[in-house]
């Protein structure tokens, strides 16, 4: 049957909205509320003796990776290579036998991520495909499916399907650490509360929708948006330029933050707002250095953060957003949601076709 929108004006507002949900959805799925342990299901392979993984995926998916692989590293100390799918055939990485092949796409049909699949699959690799459409494709095709709970995503921009996949990123993340011996009971437990923590904080995002209408109101009269973020937030900032550019048709482009004084930092003057992504953590006060030297070339500063950060924040930025503050290992998938907010706002601001954009279809079959 056809879905509704429930009185939202369009369905990325309505799937915008259902993030609380969908991580909620797809944590219990993975999450074991009492013991709070991960739980993943049975795999045809032992986690702890990979040496190694490739994620691979398109668009919004491979920025997802992108997270998955800071948390891969960081947190199980697992190294990972990482590739848009559309360039990793070429790139033809030598690959340890035994590696694990992470695959992440929404509709399990994209013809980039299925040709990377099969050619993974011809070189002794575990396939391991996080997916929102179980039925699909690519979900036949490898050894495990690791489903998102988002439901059907009709938008063609993605937003709920992204912190889905960000969501099982995370739990994979937990029960390789501790298949590798690098995380204790204790410190799972605290990582799943972060986890569980999560949809009660992101449903608090919603009360910044005015605060962020009013930035929208200066980035859409932009040409050019330049979006900033440091570590796993520059993922963030590219997954929010991405969006910008697809349904306001706005340039937009995502620079590592630290990166800027490297050539970008030479476009900026008043008329190229500034978007950055700056919780408060480890790399905040280097963040907010690079913000303070694109100001005093007449950057506007648009500043995402969180209660933690908002006094220093708030020194500096025309316009701000204040998230809650949570634990680190799950501020990008809160840090998201405003972002993807943003685009949507400007879009509607500048009336474009928000769910069918021109020139984008929902999932793109062809290589
Ligand atoms: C996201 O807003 C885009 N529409 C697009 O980048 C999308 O994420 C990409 O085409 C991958 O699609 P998939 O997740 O269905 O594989």
């Amino acid at each position: 049957g056809s879905i509704g929108k429930d009185g939202y004006r369009h369905y990325m507002e309505k799937e915008l909205h259902e993030h609380p949900l969908v991580i909620g959805q797809t944590l219990q799925r993975m999450v074991d509320p009492a013991s709070r342990r991960v739980l993943l299901p049975e795999l045809p392979f032992d986690l702890a003796k990979v040496p190694r993984a490739v994620i691979t995926a398109c668009g919004s998916a491979f920025f997802a990776g992108m997270i998955g692989r800071y948390w891969l590293e960081e947190i199980a100390r697992l190294p990972v290579d990482i590739d848009v799918a559309s360039e990793m055939r070429y790139r033809n990485p030598p690959l340890t036998e035994g590696s694990l092949g992470l695959l992440i796409s929404q509709s399990g049909e994209t013809a980039d991520t299925l040709a990377a699949l099969r050619s993974l699959r011809e070189k002794a690799i575990h396939i391991v495909s996080v997916l929102n459409v179980e039925h699909s494709t690519m979900a036949r095709e490898s050894d495990v499916v690791l489903g998102t709970v988002a439901g059907p995503e009709i938008s063609v921009a993605s937003t709920k399907a992204f912190t889905a996949q960000l969501t099982v990123l995370a739990c994979l993340t937990i029960a390789t650490a501790r298949a590798r011996g690098k995380l204790d009971t204790l410190a799972e437990e605290h990582l799943v509360s972060a986890l569980l923590d999560l949809p009660s904080r992101a449903a608090e995002v919603f009360n910044q929708t005015d605060a962020i209408r009013a930035m929208a109101q200066l980035v859409v009269e932009a040409r050019d948006v330049l979006y900033l973020g440091r570590g796993s937030m520059f993922p963030v900032a590219m997954e929010g330029a991405l969006k910008l550019k697809e349904i306001s048709y706005i340039h937009a482009e995502a620079y590592a933050a630290g990166e800027m004084k490297h050539g970008p930092i030479s476009l900026i003057d008043r008329t190229v707002p500034i978007v950055a992504t700056v919780p408060s953590n480890a790399l905040f006060e280097k963040t907010l250095s690079n913000l303070q030297e694109a100001k005093a070339r007449g950057g506007r500063l648009l500043v995402f953060t969180d209660t933690k950060g908002a006094e220093r924040v708030s020194a500096i930025a025309e316009q701000m957003v204040v998230l809650p503050h949570v634990h680190d290992f799950v501020a990008p998938i809160l840090q998201t949601i405003p972002v993807q907010m943003l685009a949507y706002e400007v879009a509607v601001l500048k009336g474009t076709d928000v769910d069918q954009p021109r020139n984008l279809a929902k999932s793109v079959t062809v290589e």
